[in-house]
């Protein structure tokens, strides 16, 4: 039995939530992950110039003329080429169709940029300072078919200050998720390994 699970990423720009995973295995590599494989619908992505540095394998092809469904069994079939066993959606800005939630039920997880259940889909920043809330933040939650649902695995509050935009708002979350996402891939699939025994 493998002691690391093999997670593959999706994601479709600029790839940071992707770095500090890479970055999190490539400082401490008895974490429990070891990234296979980096996936994107945007072949111009700047998390795949990443990859291509931390030498991790990657695939890409422009999702744009082709139907949900179809597209998404390509990346699943790449998926399963590599050995991937749970995938980590980390901006990876389409809705994935049922078939591959479905097929992957329970092993797709993704960050959001608010304390989920609120403020689904885009604009969270701005949504959370509109709403005059005292806190936003980021959410780690399973991947269902229905958008930034599913059970969530774990949550980091960020305070909203008097003077946030949503632009320095933004700045802040994402350095809490550059740490939440790390620890709570590494220890959902170390829970993963612990229930393999
Ligand atoms: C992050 O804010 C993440 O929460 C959201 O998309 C953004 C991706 O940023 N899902 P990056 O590509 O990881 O830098």
């Amino acid at each position: 039995m493998a002691d690391r699970v093999k997670v593959g990423i999706l994601l479709s720009g600029r790839g940071s939530n992707f770095e500090a995973i890479a970055e999190y295995k490539r400082k401490d590599p008895t974490r429990a992950y070891d990234i296979g494989l980096v996936v994107s619908n945007v072949p111009e992505a700047r998390g795949l110039v990443l990859a291509r540095r931390f030498g991790i394998p990657t695939w890409t092809q422009s999702h744009k003329g082709m139907d949900r469904t179809d597209f998404d069994a390509l990346i699943d079939a790449e998926l399963r080429r590599h050995g991937i066993e749970v995938v980590a959606l980390a901006g990876y800005m389409r809705l994935l169709s049922p078939e591959f939630t479905e097929k992957w039920s329970g092993r797709v997880l993704n960050i959001h940029p608010s304390l989920l259940p609120a403020y689904k889909g885009l604009d969270t920043h701005n949504r959370a300072i509109l709403g005059g809330d005292e806190y936003a933040g980021c959410s780690i939650h399973i991947v269902t078919a229905e958008l930034d649902d599913g059970p969530v695995v774990a949550q980091k509050k960020v305070k909203i200050l008097p003077r946030d935009t949503a632009e320095t708002l933004a700045e802040r979350v994402l350095r809490e998720e550059h740490k939440l996402y790390p620890e709570a891939l590494d220890q959902f699939c170390r829970a993963l390994l612990e229930a393999r025994g």
